[in-house]
């Protein structure tokens, strides 16, 4: 597993936004024409060619006067900067089917799905996403935005991660699964739908993780007792962190032992955000038998084995038949 080699994690795109952001506050104190002429060409210095300006108003990141502000433009510049990586892994694949496909998991309000489209798929006129939402009010919503943008090829599901591999809207295979923040254990659905779906790239940024910190509680009395590394979990903020930690590790296994080349990373630009873990996964077809058995000497090391076949059902051995 490589650690903090992403090329893109060194090399971002140089972010015009600092440089702008001076033109942009003087534009907004001009006034009249002049003032309008500066805003508009400020703004654009910060866009990539041919970005909707109506698609960013609608996501709340321009204002409905088509200006900046702090928040928004920190907002576009890491859902940008996550698209720069998806970006790059889309344009070294090619599809399965006839379009490439992407399916995106706990969409929310589908900053990705959208600029990923805007930005990689609009002028291209092929390639398709997949919003996978379970807030019907989200759903609905960016169902009535990619009507009003004419962004044909994005279609939104209200339905869970977890029954998103076997849905029928959805294709049989899919060539990219992203989840960014999709929480807890929505991000393990993602994995299992790229693993079902033969994804040949999976980016994920983890969110907030409940279920292994649960298990490390339960039996913390007992690992206490067995090891000083319990240690490592005996007080509550570091049982969740662990926990956090520890799944993060264990899925990065589990995709290299299923046949993924994986590389963790930090989103740069999320630095405020405590979850700003980029894990991309590429399919290499060379399935890791040895990180299928750290895996599993992992979880016994923390007394995690019922996790084995909830979360990691592909490396559970079938029972010799009798
Ligand atoms: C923190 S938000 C992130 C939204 C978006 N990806 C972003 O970064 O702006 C997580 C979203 O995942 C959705 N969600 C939570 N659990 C889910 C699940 N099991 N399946 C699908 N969506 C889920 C929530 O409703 C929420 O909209």
């Amino acid at each position: 597993m490589k650690t903090n080699t992403h090329p893109g994690a060194q090399a971002p795109r140089p972010n015009r936004a600092k440089d702008t952001s001076k033109k942009i506050a003087a534009g907004a104190g001009a006034t009249g024409a002049r003032g309008a002429k500066d805003t508009e060409s400020a703004l654009q210095a910060e866009l990539r060619p041919g970005q909707s300006i109506e698609l960013l108003k609608a996501l709340h990141i321009l204002t409905r006067d088509g200006r900046l502000n702090q928040d928004s433009r920190r907002k576009l510049k890491q859902v940008e900067h996550l698209v720069q990586f998806i970006e790059k892994q889309m344009a070294e694949l090619t599809p399965h089917g006839a379009e490439l496909t992407l399916a995106d998991h706990g969409a929310g309000k589908s900053y990705l799905g959208f600029i990923l489209y805007d930005l990689c798929l609009k002028a291209s006129g092929s390639g398709r996403v997949f919003g996978i939402e379970t807030r019907p009010e989200l759903v609905e919503r960016s169902r009535a935005l990619a009507r009003q943008l004419g962004f044909a090829r994005m279609d939104f599901l209200n339905i869970s991660a977890a029954d998103s591999a076997h849905h029928a809207a959805l294709p049989e295979r899919i060539d990219v699964v992203t989840a960014l923040h999709a929480c807890d254990t929505a991000t393990d659905d993602a994995i299992a739908f790229g693993l079902e779906k033969h994804a040949q790239a999976m980016v994920l940024v983890p969110c907030c993780q409940a279920e292994l910190a649960a298990s490390l509680r339960q039996s913390k009395a007992l690992q206490l007792a067995r090891t000083p590394l319990a240690e490592l979990w005996r007080h509550p903020l570091h049982t969740r962190e662990m926990g956090s930690q520890l799944t993060n590790v264990l899925r990065c296994l589990y995709l290299e032992s299923q046949g993924y080349s994986v590389t963790v990373t930090e989103l740069v630009g999320w630095e405020h955000s405590l979850k700003n873990e980029l894990i991309i996964a590429r399919w290499t077809g060379q399935k890791k038998r040895s990180a299928a058995e750290r895996l599993k000497a992992l979880l016994a090391e923390f007394g995690l084995q019922t996790l084995l076949p909830v979360r990691y059902p592909r490396l559970v051995e079938a029972e010799p038949s009798v």
